[in-house]
Parts: C-alpha cells; structure tokens; sequence
C-alpha cells in the first residue's frame, strides 16, 4: 500500500470520508499528538485499528468528535461537574470516560461499560471530524509501545505502507497525549496525566485525585500497564538531582566509545557537549512540546539516551514525567 502525506485541505478531507467510509483508517493531527482514525461505529473498521498498531486487545480507544457533536447520542452525561469540564477545556487536551449507551463497537472500549470522548482543538481536526460527520475511534498513530508521533513524518515512520493517508497538520503544538478523566464517580478521576493537570481540573470542580494503580487490582484505564512511549535505543533515566551521577555514567560511555545522548532540561544542558545534548527547554510547555521528538531524534543517532527527569514536577509537568518514566522504563 502506498501511504500518501495530504495537507488539509476539500480534496484531501474527500478522500479521508471516502476511506473511513469503506472501513479504512486515516491518520490526523491533532493538538497533542497524531490520532489514527477508524469509524467508531464498525467492528470492522476498529479492529484494523489494532491490527496496524500492534495494540494489545484489551486497551480501549478514545472517540473523537467535532466541537457541536451532541455527546448524550453516545454517553449518559449525568455529573453536573463533568460539564464544567468541557465549558472550561473543551475543544482541548481533556478527555473524559463516561457511562457508555452502547453506540459504537463494543471493540472500541474493548467490553467495558465505558467510553472515552476527546474533542481535539486542532483546527485541522475539527476540520477532519466536521467533514467526516462520524464518531472517530483513534489511537496515536505510532506502533504500539512505540514513541508517539508530533508530525506526519513521524507517522510515515511507523505506519508506511500500513495506511493509505495521513492528512499533515503541522508538528503538534501539545506534544504529550490529552488527560484521560474518569467522569463517572462523585468526583473527577484522572487516569493519565497530561497538558490539563490535576490542579487545574481541581480549579474548576474543587476536588480531584489522580488514579494509582495497586498492585494485585485490574487496571482502570487498561493502557496503564504496558510499556509505552519507548525509544528504539537502550535508556537509563536519573532523578533530578542526579545529574553529577549522569555526568559520569556519560563519561563511562564516551571512555567505551557508547554514543550516548543526554535528554535534560535547558538548565542542565551547559554540562554536556552541545553536540550530545536533547535539549527539552526551559518552560513546561516547551518540555511537553519536545520530548516527543528528542526521543525520536535520539532513537535514530545514539546508542544509549540518559534522561535526567526536570526539576519540576507538578501541574503539566507531572504528565511529562509519566511519559520519560515510561520510555525508559527497563521492563
Ligand atoms: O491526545 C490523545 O489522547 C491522543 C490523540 C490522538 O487524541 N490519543 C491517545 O490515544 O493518546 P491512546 O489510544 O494512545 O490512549 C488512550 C488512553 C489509553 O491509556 C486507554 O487505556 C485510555 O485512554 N482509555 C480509553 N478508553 C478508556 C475507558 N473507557 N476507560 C478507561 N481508560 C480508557
Ligand atoms: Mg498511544
């Protein structure tokens, strides 16, 4: 199959109904990372979905809408906090896990009696799902365990000869996946941290906790146990105030000719050669924005990436931190 990079634009948004409606998937930008598009609707087309990706059977799918969908056709809307939610972050990076109707694949929530809705702020994805006029379950489209993709080129990586288009939007200007919030209780649960953090959720509906998984219990949010976001090279991540101990495991490659990188933030940086230096930048966002695609840049040069994690780690940065923990988590 030839996989064709399409800017937005009425041909290639033609072409994208005319494949989702045969049961095909497209690949789309969002604000946070690439999405892999099938119609929710059809078993057919979900399981493509997770034949392509490689995705374990038992973790569910978000679905994606157009700002004006009227959700209450899939879900039962029955929190009053749940609104403020979408009135104070959506179109964004929240998405939220209600009670399902039972509307679309059961593959979609892979059995469970719930289902997750994410409406993307990115125009050209609201562009994508207007035109569409569908229910889109998406992944991001990388391989499953693999790095999530923040341009159609990182897409074309993974997914060449998989897909037949990919509509390119530009690189995402989020960089880690949307919070994944769980509606369905007496408050808001988050069960994976990202660009709308725990205190701003607690800002709107004042209480809300962060879901941990206990050893022994069955997941919440089924993804939470597999190996995710991982670079195709080895890894070793330290901890904050650890980068003399980084120094030095560097040193030890550079002695052994390992061509080790350093991922850290830009405080941390002016240790290293500038030449071996992923440099995530300084601000929370910028360090969401990028690690995405330092992983990926590292993957394709060094033998082995030395994370440090950033010194701060609340508010957006917690969802950072969740994703370097897994990329270079060792199982
Ligand atoms: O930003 C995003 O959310 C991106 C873009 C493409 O929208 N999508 C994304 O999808 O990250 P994916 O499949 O890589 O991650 C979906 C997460 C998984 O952790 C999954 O377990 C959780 O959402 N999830 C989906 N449906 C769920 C449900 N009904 N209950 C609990 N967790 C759910
Ligand atoms: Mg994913």
């Amino acid at each position: 199959m030839i996989t064709r990079i399409c800017s937005v634009n009425e041909e290639s948004l033609r072409e994208a109904k005319s494949i989702l409606s045969e049961g095909g998937v497209v690949a789309f930008p969002t604000e946070t990372v690439y999405g892999l598009a099938a119609d929710a609707r059809r078993d057919d087309a979900v399981s493509e979905i997770y034949r392509i990706k490689g995705r374990p059977s038992d973790n569910p799918l978000i679905v994606h809408v157009h700002k004006d969908y009227d959700i209450t056709q899939l879900v039962f809307d029955d929190r009053a906090y749940a609104a403020k939610l979408r009135n104070a972050f959506l179109p964004g990076p929240l998405t939220l896990v209600y009670r399902s109707k039972g509307k679309v694949s059961k593959i979609v929530s892979c059995g469970l009696d719930t289902l997750a809705i994410r409406v993307p702020s990115h125009v050209g994805a609201q562009m994508f799902l207007r035109y569409t006029d569908m229910p889109l379950a998406a992944p991001s489209a990388n391989l499953s365990k693999h790095i999530s993709p923040v341009s159609a080129q990182h897409v074309y990586a993974d997914l060449n000869g998989k897909i037949p288009l990919i509509l390119d939007g530009g690189v995402c200007t989020g960089g880690i996946e949307s919070t994944v919030c769980d509606v369905t209780g007496d408050f808001p649960v988050i069960l994976r941290e990202g660009l709308i953090s725990r205190e701003m959720i607690e800002a709107v509906t004042g209480k809300c906790e962060v879901y941990k998984l206990k050893s022994g219990e069955a997941a919440r949010s089924p993804g939470m146990k597999y190996k995710h976001y991982a670079p195709r090279c080895k890894t070793r991540l330290f901890e904050a105030e650890e980068s003399d101990k980084a120094e030095e495991c560097f040193k030890t490659c550079m002695l052994q000719g390992i061509k080790a990188y350093v991922l850290c933030e830009g405080g941390v940086a002016q240790r290293f050669p500038q030449d071996r230096v992923l440099d995530l930048g300084r601000s929370e966002n910028e360090m969401a924005a990028n690690l995405y695609n330092l992983l990926r840049q590292g993957e394709a040069v060094a033998d082995l990436i030395i994370a440090i994690k950033p010194t701060k780690q609340d508010g957006i940065m917690a969802g950072v931190m969740n994703r370097l923990s897994k990329a270079c988590a060792n199982e």
